[in-house]
């Protein structure tokens, strides 16, 4: 008998193990794991001697093609599942956010996304869905929602106005997804200061980039983590805090875990490997995220965080704004499209920073790139480890690749990279998704329309 794809030879990589050996993959799943060698011949042989052989990346936190204050990213689903793929991911979990909040609910959103998904993606992608307003019948919505396999919900505490709740409709929010057996997400700021500090900032005309940051001070993510760290004691629903930003923040949420309280936080690369030096070159506004990049000394801290395994949840938050959007409002940040394109780089990124700089383990890798992702999402054991029955979403990272982080090399719809000159060591040349090799040393052999619309099961918080 033979399979119809081999990878043969590589360290086959999960979180909790490893081993050199084959991975035989059939009709779309992995089919064994084998010693080196032992895997009946494959139509298609892939060497993946010297290689990592890890998951595919799961990223669940992705803007695609997003609407923020009058801004829609560049990326539709073909070029941001291109681009996810090129880094390694083969699953994404967008949002249905419905907003405007006069146009959409929650069930209007997700069908008008799934419509812009059907026929465009190229990697399989779930939907977060997203409680904005509550006279609208919103809260309804949510078990048909959870039904149709969108288990997960961003909620937010500030963008007054546009998408926030107060406190009390996000207590009534929790009760109600929690009943229905949903993940709250939520991005914790304070509008009650925040709106203070870019109030008084406005008024005395310091209205640049740099001003964005310092009215989002680390206090304003504290004090809302705290709030809502107590929503969440109080109505017992799993809850997911979205790209945390600060160590005190992780710390947090690290020891209401420890009290009993059900509940995860995410972060992301610009946390890590950036720092609010940025805020001081002359090209700012490109770096004009929510929250905002901080000090080095809490990017240090973030790194530990993550390299010792305590913050598990590896997200891009990729919103692929470009230059001339970023810029058209550059002297004044109340108006600046906010977000970071990272799609592409997440993965390789902690791969290079982490498991090539000996501070990460390959295992914890694993983890916060596909596993807990995938758990937390609904998707595990179907996503996010390799093993017989899972889909055949494969990256064989080369050590041996070295690369200059910039626009020429990376394939994001935009134009510029945060993290633009940054060298990364290792990269994930070959990508497998459902079994079908879609990266391949360069070239994308993906198809528009073979990502299916996932639907999700319920969350695992670990
Ligand atoms: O600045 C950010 N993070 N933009 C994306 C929207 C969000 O709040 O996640
Ligand atoms: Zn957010
Ligand atoms: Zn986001």
């Amino acid at each position: 008998m033979s399979h119809e794809l081999v990878v043969r030879g590589g360290r086959v990589i999960n979180e909790g193990s490893e081993f050199v050996g084959d991975v035989a993959i059939d009709a779309g799943l992995v089919t064994s794991l084998t010693a080196s060698g032992e895997a009946a011949p494959g139509d298609v042989e892939m060497d993946a001697s010297g290689c990592y052989v890890v998951p595919g990346g799961v990223d669940p936190h992705v803007h695609t093609g997003v609407l923020f204050g009058g801004f829609t990213s560049r990326d539709d689903f073909y070029s941001c599942s291109l681009a996810a793929a090129f880094g390694g991911t083969t699953t994404i979990v967008d949002f249905a956010i419905p907003y405007p909040r006069e146009e959409f609910t929650p069930w209007s959103s997700f069908q008008a996304r799934l419509a812009e998904i059907e026929g465009r993606a190229a990697i399989d992608v779930g939907l977060h869905s997203s409680i904005v307003r509550l006279d609208d019948g919103s809260l309804d919505e949510i078990p048909r929602l959870v039904d149709a396999g969108v288990t997960s919900f961003k909620q937010f505490t500030i963008y007054r106005g546009a998408v926030m709740l107060s406190m009390e409709d996000l207590h009534r929010a929790l009760v109600a997804l929690g009943a229905a057996g949903a993940l709250a997400m939520v991005h914790a700021e304070s509008a009650h200061l925040v709106d203070v500090y870019r109030d008084r900032f406005a008024a005395a005309g310091m209205t640049t980039a740099p001003y964005h940051a310092l009215s989002r001070p680390p206090i304003a993510e504290l004090d809302a983590v705290r709030s809502v760290i107590e929503l969440f004691r109080a109505t017992g629903t799993a809850g997911y805090f979205v790209h945390v930003s600060t160590p005190e923040a992780a710390r947090a949420i690290g020891e209401s875990r420890l009290e009993g309280v059900r509940v995860v936080g995410e972060t992301c690369p610009q946390y890590l490997f950036l720092d609010e030096r940025t805020y001081q070159r002359p090209d700012a506004p490109l770096f004009v995220c929510s929250p905002p990049i901080r000090g080095a000394a809490r990017s240090e801290g973030m790194r530990d965080l993550v390299f010792n395994g305590e913050l598990a949840t590896w997200a891009s938050d990729h919103s692929a704004y470009d230059t001339e959007q970023k810029r058209r409002f550059e002297s004044d940040f109340t108006k600046m499209p906010n977000g970071l394109p990272g799609v592409e780089t997440r993965c390789p990124l902690l791969f290079s920073e982490g498991v090539m700089s000996g501070r990460m383990s390959a295992g914890q890798f694993v983890r916060a790139t596909a596993a807990e992702p995938a758990r937390l999402t609904g998707l595990y054991p179907r996503k996010g480890v390799i093993a017989p029955g899972a889909d055949a979403d494969i990256a064989i990272y080369d050590p041996t690749v070295t690369v200059r982080l910039s626009t020429d090399v990376l394939h994001m719809d935009t134009d510029y990279t945060p993290f633009e000159g940054m060298t990364v060591r290792g990269w994930p040349t070959r990508v497998i998704a459902r079994g079908r090799p879609i990266v391949l040393d360069g070239s994308f052999l993906g198809r528009a329309g073979d990502g299916r619309f996932l639907r999700r099961g319920a969350p695992v918080l670990s």
